[in-house]
């Protein structure tokens, strides 16, 4: 076991709290939310985020009661607060939407000053209200960066249907809807991943849920994290065409530069969920029509898989992931706050563990730098 003291970078395989609600195999490629492997949840015919996010944050599957009420409960919290869509109207409409996202969720806190972490109907109003509000601040920002009013949730639709209608101003494609939904799922929740762990330094000050939420928001938006499904993309326009693909691998490789899409700290063969979003992707594409940048990046997996499979390098969530959100006619830079509408529900339910766990995260450091130096007034450097 590690030497508790050793200094790890990044702190890599130190584990840094003890959880029931999802668990990675990196070696066999496996994920599992609340024990049930991630694949039977994304299959199973009734599934839906919103049920997924209950099973993630309260241990268990809801029944048909608790999931009708839990869904009408944030059907009635869905719509965006006039002063916050005042507040995004003042907003650079050139700014980034995680950054939109980030200022609004931190925003939320204001109009909510209770804070009752002892109190369980405390803790679900939050569950509720984030969940609820998250999808349509992202899509309320989009629609004023385009210089129109945001439009108001529809009651008759589900979540997902109810966030792409407020995104587009248009009802989706029912398998559009679905298959986005599933994305959701697929996005819920990873372990200790950097934004997680983010969320629960802030819970553990026991400060409010909305600023843990904007805490990991503002993680969650690094390239190296939640912000890859946006970079793959352009990685793969800049490509244009499969033969350009060696080149820059190998150009990459001699940089040292990262390629977006591959790689993981724990999965060291194909990320589970890459390869469900594959198929997903596959499905809306016979659907509702091909996309040549599909071609490129299967070509590219099995470039990366021969190149880099050695050193446990493989596609992983994000790959696939930007693929389905541009069919669906999702604006690039909306990948990532759309990570981040399904990574709430991860983040609330690793919030809602750590408050049991109730000790504030202070680690320690090594100090290599020098002791015992004199002050040197200004008038003397
Ligand atoms: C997510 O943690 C989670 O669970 C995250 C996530 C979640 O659901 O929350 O799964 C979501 O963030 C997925 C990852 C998205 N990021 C990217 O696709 C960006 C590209 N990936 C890399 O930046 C990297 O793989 C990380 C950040 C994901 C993991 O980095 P590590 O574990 O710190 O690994 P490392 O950077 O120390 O690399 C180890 C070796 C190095 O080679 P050597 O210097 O030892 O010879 O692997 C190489 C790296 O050069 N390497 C890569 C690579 N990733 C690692 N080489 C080329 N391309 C890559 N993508």
């Amino acid at each position: 076991s590690i030497n508790a003291c050793e200094y790890m970078p990044g702190l890599e395989g130190i584990p840094a709290a003890r959880s029931k609600i999802s668990f990675v195999d990196g070696k066999q490629g496996i994920l599992e939310y609340r024990g049930i492997p991630v694949e039977e949840i994304a299959k199973a015919p009734s599934t839906t985020f919103l049920e997924t996010a209950y099973l993630l944050i309260w241990g268990k599957l809801p029944t048909r009661v608790e999931l009708h009420e839990f869904e009408s409960d944030i059907r009635y919290h869905r719509r965006v607060k006039y002063r916050i869509r005042d507040m995004m109207k003042c907003f650079p409409e050139s700014g980034h939407p995680m950054d939109a996202l980030q200022a609004s969720a931190a925003a939320l806190g204001l109009f909510y000053s209770r804070r009752a972490l002892d109190d369980p109907q405390y803790i679900r109003q939050a569950v509720v209200r984030l969940l609820a509000k998250i999808p349509t601040m992202v899509a309320a920002f989009q629609l004023i960066r385009e210089g129109n009013d945001p439009i108001q949730p529809n009651d008759d639709l589900d979540y997902s249907t109810n966030f792409l209608y407020m995104l587009t101003e248009r009802i989706p494609d029912p398998l559009a809807a679905r298959i986005f939904d599933i994305c959701l799922t697929l996005h819920a929740e990873h372990t200790i991943n950097a934004s997680t762990f983010s969320a629960m330094v802030t819970a553990s000050t026991l400060t409010d849920p909305y600023a843990v939420v904007a805490s990991a928001v503002g993680t969650l938006a690094g390239p190296l994290h939640g912000g890859a499904n946006e970079e793959v993309i352009a990685m793969l326009e800049d490509m244009g065409s499969p033969e350009n693909i060696r080149p820059y691998i190998d150009r990459c490789l001699a940089e040292k530069k990262r390629i977006m899409g591959f790689g993981h700290r724990v999965y060291k063969v194909k990320d589970p969920r890459a390869s469900i979003l594959q198929g997903l992707a596959e499905q809306l594409f016979n659907k509702i029509g091909h996309d040549r940048l599909y071609d490129i990046a299967v070509e590219m997996e099995h470039v990366v898989e021969e190149k880099l499979g050695h050193k446990g390098i493989y596609a992983n969530v994000d790959f696939y992931s930007g693929l389905v959100y541009r069919r669906l006619g999702i604006p690039t830079d909306l990948f990532t706050p759309i990570f981040a509408i399904a990574r709430v529900a991860g983040w609330l339910a690793h919030w809602k563990e750590q408050l049991a766990v109730n000790r504030i995260f202070r680690p320690t450091q090594q100090y290599i730098g020098q002791h015992g130096l004199p002050y040197v007034p200004v008038t003397e450097r």
